[in-house]
């Protein structure tokens, strides 16, 4: 008889925000970055992916992907992409073990929500291929390192390579042909600077106008400042935080991930027709936080803005009333434009499965 079981695993994978920021493919295939970026993993907070994936012969409709409910497109070469690795990694494991269902060969179906807005700058595709491929690798029962998950996550969403890892994260950029020094690495666990926090205040939570895959690509095909970025800003970035980070040196660790959100949006500006990500609330945002670093007379916060008008606080927990205080109840509360506003804690764990 056939088998029309259902095999089914679930998992969940948070947030990451970027300090120093990928923007700009060199292989869009292949999804390999002009640049190597770094981010912090916000695995404590309420921005999370929750996938299901199950698979079974008795799925006649083929492989599916249902997104916040809504069935979603997945012809797409980088979904197909991460398909392709999974399936080609269960089916060795079939090869060399006859006595193992054959899951390779049957429909996925993958059931997945994020419970914070999707495509609106706040790192849903980093989250959600995470969870996408990690959700079908302990279905297929793969005994595959977060190393080797962000390699196949790398190829459904640059930034999901770096949320397979918790704490602080950089993804090197690599330089073989085939991208198969692609992928992230953990820089530190976040158990090594326990103090950081974050706040993240959403502005909106509608779907961005342009996509980051075609927001980066027009940006690298059409700005001049771009090269200046890749060539020069970004590896001093990439050299000065991985320093802040090992000494904790928050002012250092701050001045970078201003100067690198400023040189991102800055890119995309200059790129023609330009790209506005960040509006007038977020620029708000911006002055709240100079105000802040001002009065106290030393650095308190930073802001990073992905490419969307949301932001980001990092700061340390002693500030906490300082910072939550400032935006939360003179902004969060009163000042219109931020909707929502939730305080986050890094997890001081590598393993993310655990919530
Ligand atoms: P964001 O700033 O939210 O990362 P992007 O433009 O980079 O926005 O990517 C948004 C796209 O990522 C969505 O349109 C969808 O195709 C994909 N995505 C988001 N969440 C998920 C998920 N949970 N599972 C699979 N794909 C997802
Ligand atoms: C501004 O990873 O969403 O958030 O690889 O095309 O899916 P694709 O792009 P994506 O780009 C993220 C851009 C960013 C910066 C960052 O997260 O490093
Ligand atoms: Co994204």
């Amino acid at each position: 008889m056939a088998d029309t079981k259902v095999y089914r695993a679930s998992t969940t994978a948070p947030v990451n925000i970027a300090v120093v920021k990928y923007w700009g493919k060199r292989d869009a295939k292949l999804n390999l970055p002009t640049n190597s970026s770094l981010s912090v993993t916000l695995a404590q907070s309420d921005l999370r992916t929750l996938t299901t994936a199950s698979c079974s012969a008795s799925y006649t409709e083929g492989d599916s992907l249902l997104l916040n409910g809504e069935p979603s497109d997945v012809s797409g070469a980088r979904t197909q992409a991460c398909f392709r690795e999974l399936r080609a990694r269960r089916a060795a494991l079939e090869a060399a073990d006859p006595s193992l269902p054959k899951l390779s060969t049957m429909p996925l179906r993958i059931v997945s929500e994020n419970n914070f807005p999707t495509a609106a700058g706040l790192a849903s595709s980093a989250a959600g291929f995470a969870a996408f491929v990690r959700a079908i690798a302990n279905l297929y029962e793969l005994p595959a390192s977060p190393s080797e998950l962000s390699l196949i996550a790398r190829q459904g969403s640059g930034s999901a390579c770096r949320s397979l890892f918790g704490g602080y994260v950089a993804w090197r950029m690599g330089e073989n042909p085939d991208g198969s020094d692609s992928v992230a690495d953990q820089v530190a666990e976040a158990s090594h600077w326990p103090e950081m926090r974050a706040l993240i205040l959403v502005a909106s939570a509608a779907k961005k106008g342009v996509s980051s895959t075609s927001g980066m690509q027009q940006t690298v095909a059409t700005s001049g400042l771009f090269a200046e970025r890749v060539s020069c800003v970004v590896p001093q970035h990439m050299e000065g935080m991985e320093r802040a980070i090992r000494d904790r040196d928050f002012a250092a660790f701050a001045e970078i991930t201003m100067r690198d959100s400023n040189s991102f949006h800055a890119t995309c500006a200059d790129t023609y027709p330009p790209i506005f990500y960040m509006n007038d609330v977020s620029r708000a945002a911006v002055r709240a936080v100079e105000q802040i670093n001002a009065a106290a007379g030393r650095t308190v916060a930073a802001y990073t803005f992905d490419a969307g008008p949301n932001a980001v606080i990092y700061y340390l927990e002693k500030d906490t009333e300082l910072v939550v205080g400032t935006f939360y109840h003179a902004l969060g509360g009163e000042v219109p434009g931020w909707k929502q506003t939730v305080v986050s804690g890094l997890k001081p764990s590598l393993s993310l499965d655990e919530g």
